[in-house]
């Protein structure tokens, strides 16, 4: 979809569909003929419309518009909207927008709609959110389900520079959502490592900023990342650490970690096999990763940024590993394996010490699809935020309200660790079944102490299972990148 922003009158534009978004006193924005806000106001009195929130309300053009029909959607709220009514509001917008069949559709934009965005703040996440709504997956199929829309854009009166500069961030951000939504969505015959670092190769190949490198599997092992390679080894797919590197500024970097296990099978530890297909989101993290660099790219964020993709196949196989299996991870310590399907700390556990050895970074963002247990702590709305510095979590959980994607914070407490213990090895890879999300954060903890660090469990937002709506989410790109973006601000 092609976005943009103009200046001209409402009255003149031409399109399609103007979508004009009503607050619970109905009141209209100026600029509106006098024609249109009686037709609108003849359809409150009616009854058809009250400004709902996501009601709709598809009218044919009034006189003096230029458009061919004005859709009418409710906010809810007689006050400004917070994030995450504004994404409702625009999600039911683009469906009844894609319903009409529209070629090209307009959106009148106002400043007081949502708070606390501003204006520019606005732009930039409505961009997102219907980029977001438009979104399909239909790579396989034989008849595409892709909406008729081509091309939005946003009438405002203020099309000065700053604007323009959000509707190229909400752009980047969406392309890296979308990007991330892409990856997650690949079926996992399609999706493996190798592939991955082809995806890597690709994205690097566009932007003169990043590079891309590769640690392959038998490489890893010859550094020692003994428990990465006891994932990967189950695997006939070679396993690869992809490295990506970013320099808009000097200093000490910031590092990403993904998770990017492209199938989990559970290995030995088999999984049960209702809804398996949907182990191949386990690289949603990854997934997350490529996403935000490609957002940070496409912006040109001044910030010195790694990010590290641990990506591996978890099967079960004469080479896989075995419940009880012990194995040197990178960082020295030993780590008995007392559950392959408890393979996504393994895979991160080396990538997190191979970042810091080899980057120095000042900050460790690890983001993972690590756990069933925080599905259950959290379902499918928060992200879990573990972090070993209180302004790191502050960071993150904000970037998380601003941005709507939002995250809550989980302890990281000493009282957890002792379910880690092992008789034969420093420590076992599962913590039973108590509080799975705080032990496997805990696990992660033991490779990331003299640096600041947080770990996303993200394993409830990544995607949405089951029904006609399953697929990848993109989360958590929104909070990464504005994470990124205010640290570049600051
Ligand atoms: N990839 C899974 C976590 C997961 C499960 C994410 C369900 C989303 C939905 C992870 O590798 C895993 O299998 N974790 C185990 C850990 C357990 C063996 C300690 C789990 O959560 O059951
Ligand atoms: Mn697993
Ligand atoms: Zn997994």
């Amino acid at each position: 979809m092609e976005y943009n922003i103009s200046d001209k009158a409402v009255t003149k534009y031409k399109s399609d569909c103007l979508v004009l978004p009503v607050n619970k006193d109905t009141t209209l924005p100026e600029g509106l003929p006098e024609a249109c806000a009686a037709q609108i106001k003849a359809c409150v009195k009616s009854g058809d419309f009250s400004g709902n929130a996501q009601q709709t309300l598809l009218i044919s053009a009034p006189e003096g518009i230029a458009a061919k029909r004005l859709l009418l959607i409710g906010t809810g709220s007689k006050d400004p909207i917070n994030i995450i009514a504004l994404g409702k509001l625009v999600s039911a917008a683009v469906a009844a927008v894609n319903a009409t069949g529209a070629a090209n559709a307009a959106w009148l934009l106002d400043a007081s709609l949502a708070s606390p965005l501003s204006g520019e703040e606005q732009l930039l996440e409505v961009v997102r959110l219907v980029d977001a709504a438009s979104y399909r997956f239909d790579h396989y199929c034989s008849s595409k389900k892709a909406s008729t829309l081509t091309k939005w854009t946003f009438m405002t009166s203020d099309s000065k520079a700053g604007m323009k500069k959000a509707l190229a961030q909400g752009k980047a951000l969406a392309s890296g959502v979308a990007f991330a939504r892409d990856l997650g969505n690949q079926p996992p015959n399609v999706c493996f490592p190798t592939w991955l670092t082809e995806q890597a190769r690709v994205l690097a190949k566009h932007h003169e900023k990043l590079k891309v490198s590769v640690v392959s599997e038998k490489q890893a092992e010859k550094l020692g990342m003994g428990a990465f390679c006891a994932v990967s080894k189950g695997s006939e797919r070679e396993g690869q650490i992809i490295v990506f590197e970013y320099q808009g500024a000097k200093g000490k970097p910031v590092a990403l970690v993904g998770k990017g296990v492209t199938f989990d099978t559970g290995g030995i530890s088999l999984k049960p096999g209702a809804a398996m297909d949907e182990m191949k989101y386990d690289m949603c993290g990854a997934a997350s990763v490529f996403g935000t660099v490609k957002a940070v790219c496409e912006m040109g964020l001044p910030i010195n940024l790694v990010a590290v993709v641990a990506a591996a196949e978890n099967m079960p196989d004469g080479r896989a590993s075995r419940p009880g299996d012990i194995v040197k991870t990178l960082s020295g310590q030993t780590v008995e394996i007392l559950n392959t399907d408890a393979e996504g700390r393994l895979v991160l556990c080396d990538a997190l010490t191979y970042v810091q050895n080899k980057y120095k970074p000042s900050t460790v963002i690890d983001i993972a699809t690590l756990t069933g247990a925080c599905v259950v702590a959290l379902g499918a709305h928060a992200q879990a935020v573990y972090a070993n510095d209180d302004a790191l979590s502050e960071a993150l959980l904000n970037a998380g309200k601003q941005s709507g994607d939002r995250g809550w914070p989980m302890p990281l407490w000493d009282d957890y660790q002792g379910q880690l213990d092992s008789p034969f090895a420093d420590m076992a890879n599962i913590g039973g079944p108590k509080g799975g999300s705080i032990t496997a954060a805990c696990f992660l903890s033991r490779f990331t102490k003299d640096v600041k660090w947080a770990h996303l469990d993200i394993a409830g937002t990544a995607w949405i299972s089951g029904g006609k709506v399953k697929g990848a989410t993109g989360r958590p790109v929104p909070m990464l990148t504005r994470y990124l973006m205010n640290l570049a601000n600051a």
